[in-house]
């Protein structure tokens, strides 16, 4: 359903010296979505886990690489391209409150991709509002209030009945709950994975939120400074991490009924900038178990395993031949 190839978005930006420089956002991700999966996308703040799923939409500019949704290459913005990604997938973002407008009823919000996009006018436009409401799990009285007469929750609820309004088949949720009350957080959750059965709906999922990750998402994809340094089904991600980083996030979050991973060293400093990306592995001013005289020198490759694989030279078969002695 959704295929990313060597993704790079890199933005021009001026340093603190206010010299002209690159900061990469994301830099040389490949994706493959089957259809029907929910796949998350987790790391921490600033590693460019939206910048992907903007540049899959075209709403970030993509500086390589390669996108194809359902079969169809959409790496080229055009217009032919743009109008068909409007209706084949969709984009629902963190905060409901500023993705609504205020002066709009919620039947002109939900009813406007409608009306772009399609000859649906009248009745059958009201009648179409009114049956994405209740799959929503939204009364038809909600039709002519306006965004502030809504709790954060039914707001959500209603961006996703305009989500799937021309009924796409690639969601990106970008962090969907986290703007929301604890209380109604499940609620969504719950309901998001009702409607990907129900729907047959593909989803990449973007959250820092391990554990909501852990129930919706098939498979996963642990980011770190503009890679993907881990990926696998979600139980062997979450029961058997393999790399450092995944085993400190994992460390890091206690999540009630998991197994824990063997006990994990905790992360040192900060996450550096994507201005300046470190040499080598990039994790390695970070980790606790870095490999002296290799990490620092050499970026690792990808070691598979058999429901995933992790980027880390600690699992390459041949580390004693390539010189390293672990810190
Ligand atoms: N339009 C832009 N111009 C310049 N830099 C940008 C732009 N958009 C994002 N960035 C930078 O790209 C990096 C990745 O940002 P991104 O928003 O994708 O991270 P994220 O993983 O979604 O973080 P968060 O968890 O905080 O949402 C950050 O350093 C951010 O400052
Ligand atoms: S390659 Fe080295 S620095 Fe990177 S995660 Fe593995 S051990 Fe740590
Ligand atoms: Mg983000």
């Amino acid at each position: 359903m959704l295929a990313v190839e060597n993704l790079k978005v890199h933005f021009d930006v001026k340093n603190n010296r206010g010299v002209k420089t690159k900061l990469r956002a994301v830099d040389g991700v490949s994706l493959h979505l089957k259809k029907g999966e929910a796949y998350g996308i987790v790391g921490e703040s600033g590693s460019g886990k939206s910048t992907i799923g903007k540049a899959v939409l075209n709403l970030a500019p993509k500086t390589e690489g390669k996108i194809e949704i359902d079969g169809r290459d959409i790496t080229m913005t055009n217009r032919a391209n743009e109008a068909w990604l409007r209706q084949n997938a969709q984009i629902v973002f963190q905060d409901p409150h500023s993705a609504l407008n205020p002066r709009m009823t919620i039947m002109r919000s939900v009813a406007e991709p409608i009306i772009v996009h399609t000859k649906t006018r009248g009745h059958d436009l009201r009648r179409r509002v009114e049956e994405l409401l209740d799959i929503v799990g939204l009364s038809k009285q909600f039709i002519y209030r306006y965004p502030h007469e809504l709790s954060g929750g039914q707001k959500q609820r209603v961006c996703i009945a305009r989500a799937i309004a021309l009924e796409p088949s690639l969601l990106i949720l970008d962090e969907p709950t986290s703007a929301l009350d604890v209380s109604v957080q499940s609620q969504i959750l719950e309901f998001l994975a009702s409607l990907q059965r129900d729907l047959n709906l593909t989803y990449l999922f973007i959250s820092h939120n391990l554990s909501v990750v852990r129930y919706l998402c098939q498979r996963v994809g642990v980011m770190y400074l503009g890679n993907i340094i881990e990926e696998g089904t979600t139980k062997t991600v979450f029961e058997h991490p393999q790399h450092p980083y995944t085993k400190a996030l994992l460390g890091a979050i206690p999540y009630p009924g998991a197994t824990q991973p063997q006990s994990a060293p905790p992360l040192i400093g900060d996450i550096p900038s994507p201005v300046d990306l470190p040499v080598g592995c990039r994790f390695h001013t970070r980790c606790p178990v870095k490999v002296a005289n290799l990490c620092d020198r050499l970026a690792p490759e990808h070691h598979h395993q058999t429901l995933g694989w992790a980027s880390c030279h600690l699992l390459d078969p041949d580390l004693d031949k390539v010189g390293g002695k672990p810190e």
